[in-house]
């Protein structure tokens, strides 16, 4: 099936895959999704858990016909799913490692860079998100099923829409930003400060410009989606075309009907507007946003009034439980992470941060020499946002395996002498810990085998794992051969 044109194409592979749960209605007036998400994590944990397609949904006391689809990219075989890959057979590590192998042969075969594909434009009549048009006193955007995810948000919103803008001096953007709904015809649009439409806006603002025009898409094809949501273009090159990149196909657009963009045809909704920057803006929020906490009310932000909205027939709607689920796949971005990384710390193995817990990221590296783990790690906590928490640890440790770094973290860890508190750098704006937002303190974990020049003991004890795969070889393989069905019946 892949490359996936469409979100439903995706959607229904996910359901031949028995990746999907299906349930015929919820009653999101009681806040019965937002439960069932939570339930599922307790359950299944963040990267095991299905995708869920709800038939029918009760907002505001109606019942509404959906889809409405959430955590389509949470389960680990999804990373290999939606790059075209297919998955480890019940071994989500391994998929994930297959995953970012994938990235990095992308970078590796094309000089370093991602492959680039440029969108194809296709005639409006052929493009499924023009089978509806609704335009002036038509349109209301209350009527489709946008649910309100948590009991203490402001409103409804549109929490998974591309916010499509262009700037003749910027270039082109795309980026996922939640959008409150107002009212029928309006919606808040909230990039925040330094995101690429947000650097739009003021620009235009800057030069006087009195609005300007946006298009934003629901219902994005899987890959769409993953660009959209992560910064994999930090240099300004066409999202799109790095979309195209990673399908090995173009991305089929077509023209919005009240402004110029061109937008994803296939997918299954888009609603375009006009934001206004010569008016006072609006307060918007709270919202429960990412690290699970929820967020602080603006007293203004952006807004746009609604010049028309496109759809499929019936639009399969897609929410994110925002902090709750995952959102989206993460090794592409993992993999041009570790990609770049690579080039400054060759020594650097892995690198992961675990979605279930955001602010802390795992690095393994081939030590070889006294105070490297130290220093990996102070390179990574000052440069990457996202890693308040820096666990780095030696190449036997898998830091997609979460209890072999908190085994690490208990057994080869001395605190002092090796951590290191860095009391001021780059975080992440919307962590509810720091005080002085984005800035925060971070702290260096140096777990790694302390050598005898760093104090470690000398000799370093050995691992009993390791004395058993030295001293009776066979051992594992003959479990494996003799009772491995045994075991795969037990495996969780
Ligand atoms: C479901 C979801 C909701 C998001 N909501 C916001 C948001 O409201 N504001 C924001 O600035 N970033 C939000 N993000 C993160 C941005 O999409 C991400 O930083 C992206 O790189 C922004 O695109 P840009 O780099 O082109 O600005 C969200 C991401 C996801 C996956």
């Amino acid at each position: 099936m892949f490359p996936h044109d469409s979100f439903r194409d995706y959607i229904r592979d996910l359901e031949r895959r028995d990746l999907l749960m299906r349930v015929r209605r919820l009653d999101q007036d009681a806040y019965e999704m937002t439960a069932l998400s939570y339930r599922l994590m307790d359950c299944l944990g963040m990267y095991e858990a299905p995708a869920v397609l709800v038939e029918e949904v009760r907002i505001d006391g109606e019942w509404r016909r959906g889809p409405v689809i959430f955590n389509h990219q949470g389960h680990w075989d999804t990373e290999a799913i939606v790059l075209g890959l297919d998955p480890v057979p019940n071994h989500g590590r391994e998929t994930y490692r297959r995953a970012i192998d994938h990235v990095l042969g992308l970078l590796d075969s094309n000089g370093g860079k991602l492959p680039l594909i440029p969108p194809v434009e296709i005639a409006r009549d052929a493009a499924p998100v023009k089978e509806q048009l609704y335009t002036g006193d038509d349109i209301d955007i209350t009527r489709f099923p946008f649910i309100k995810s948590n009991p203490a948000d402001s409103a409804r919103y549109v929490n998974t829409g591309s916010v499509f803008t262009e700037d003749q001096e910027l270039g082109k953007n795309f980026g996922t930003y939640r959008c409150e709904i107002k009212g029928p015809r309006r919606l808040g649009v909230n990039p925040e400060p330094g995101q690429g439409a947000w650097k739009m806006l003021m620009k235009k603002k800057e030069r006087g410009e009195k609005q300007a025009h946006v298009s934003i898409v629901v219902g994005q094809d899987p890959i769409v989606w993953v660009i959209s949501g992560s910064s994999v273009s930090k240099d300004g090159t066409d999202e799109l075309s790095i979309a195209g990149g990673f399908r090995g196909r173009p991305v089929e657009v077509v023209k919005s009907e009240t402004n110029d963009m061109l937008v994803p045809a296939h997918a299954e909704m888009v609603i375009e507007g006009i934001i206004p920057l010569d008016q006072p803006m609006l307060p918007e929020g709270p919202f429960g946003e990412m690290y699970g906490y929820l967020g602080l009310r603006k007293s203004e932000n952006f807004y746009m009034d609604i010049t028309a909205i496109t759809c499929r027939k019936d639009p399969w709607i897609l929410n994110q439980f925002t902090g709750v689920t995952r959102g989206f796949i993460t090794s592409p971005l993992e993999g041009i992470a570790l990609a770049r990384l690579r080039k400054f710390q060759p020594d650097i193995v892995m690198m992961h941060s675990p979605v279930e817990a955001t602010g802390l990221s795992f690095v393994s590296i081939r030590k070889r020499k006294p105070g490297q783990g130290l220093s990996v790690g102070k390179a990574i906590a000052r440069f990457v946002p996202i890693s308040k928490v820096v666990v780095v640890v030696d190449d036997d440790i898998d830091v997609l395996d979460r209890n072999q770094v908190l085994h690490a973290m208990g057994s080869r860890w001395q605190p002092y002498p090796a951590s290191e508190i860095i009391k001021e750098a780059r975080g992440m704006p919307l962590d509810p810990s720091s005080p002085h937002r984005p800035m925060s303190s971070k702290i260096v974990i140096d777990a790694t085998r302390q050598w005898p020049e760093e104090g470690g003991p000398d000799p370093y004890p050995e691992l009993n794992r390791t004395l058993l795969e030295r001293l009776a070889p066979e051992s594992f393989e003959r479990v494996d051969r003799f009772w491995g069905d045994l075991l795969q019946r037990w495996r969780r």
